[in-house]
């Protein structure tokens, strides 16, 4: 924790950190001034709108495996429903907490039209959008509770996805991503920490999906390709490696997203990423 510099005579009348915190509220940093880990997530939130974009020309290679990534946005609204399923039940009693879920389902809406927009531009064939919806399906039949199954897609699914809009995209979907994207990491660490309050953990059968799912997206790609973000391999590493330590050393452009795994979350550590 940082210390705040107070000279003898002050720290005569300030006694406690709170004191100090009231005395001085800028020179703590954002996250100690919040309460608590949700409502400071819920603060550093910036608002966008969503924007039609239109479709360049992509690399041949990459065509087929950005349509896939887009297939998925049929995720972003069952995401939201998990959450909206979850604050039915136990949720950490902490002050904020139902306040910024609530506001990251509104959230999920905006990344459907969003991404909807994207879909429309480089119209995702009919055969693979039937092939997402059968993934989805068989994410919102897997028994395990909503808000894992939101964070593992969220942490180790989407920062996929995002990254290989921004690698492979155009501009439109390289926009639509980063968007996206800050919402994510306000999604992961928030579902993060409802999953290490509650106890959920990951396990063989969810990672197994979630590297079905991944993979499912890279199936038109090699697996070693001379340009790294053409390699199978590379993103579905980066996906594993998300899921077992939150991070993948791979994704410069996730850097902000890095954060310990929901399994060794430490929740001290979570709202210090931004
Ligand atoms: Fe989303
Ligand atoms: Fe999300």
């Amino acid at each position: 924790m940082r210390r705040v510099n107070l000279s003898n005579k002050s720290m005569n009348k300030i006694s406690s950190l709170e004191e100090t915190k009231q005395a001085f509220p800028f020179s703590v940093p954002s996250n100690e001034r919040a309460k608590n880990p949700y409502i400071h997530l819920h603060q550093r939130k910036r608002t966008w709108t969503p924007v039609k974009v239109t479709a360049d020309a992509l690399m041949p290679e990459a065509e087929e495996v950005i349509q896939r990534a887009l297939a998925l946005r049929c995720l972003e609204i069952p995401v939201g429903d998990f959450i909206e399923q979850a604050m039915k039940g136990d949720l950490p009693d902490e002050e904020g907490c139902i306040d910024l879920l609530k506001s990251n389902v509104e959230d999920e809406e905006k990344h459907d039209i969003a991404l909807n927009f994207a879909a429309q531009a480089h119209k995702v064939p009919d055969r693979i959008e039937k092939e997402a919806q059968h993934i989805c399906k068989t994410w919102l039949e897997l028994d395990r509770h909503p808000v894992l199954k939101a964070v593992v897609l969220e942490r180790s699914v989407f920062f996929v996805l995002l990254p290989i809009f921004r690698a492979l995209g155009d501009t439109g979907l390289r926009t639509t991503s980063a968007d996206i994207s800050r919402d994510e990491q306000t999604h992961v660490a928030a579902n993060s920490l409802v999953c290490e309050a509650l106890g959920l953990k990951g396990d063989k059968t969810i990672n197994a999906l979630r590297r079905a799912t991944v993979s499912w997206v890279l199936k038109p790609l090699q697996g070693q390709a001379d340009n790294k973000y053409l390699s199978s391999n590379f993103w579905l590493a980066s996906s594993d490696s998300l899921y077992a330590n939150g991070k993948a050393e791979g994704l410069g452009e996730t850097r902000a997203s890095r954060m310990p795994a929901f399994f060794e979350t430490n929740s001290v550590n979570l709202p210090q990423y931004a």
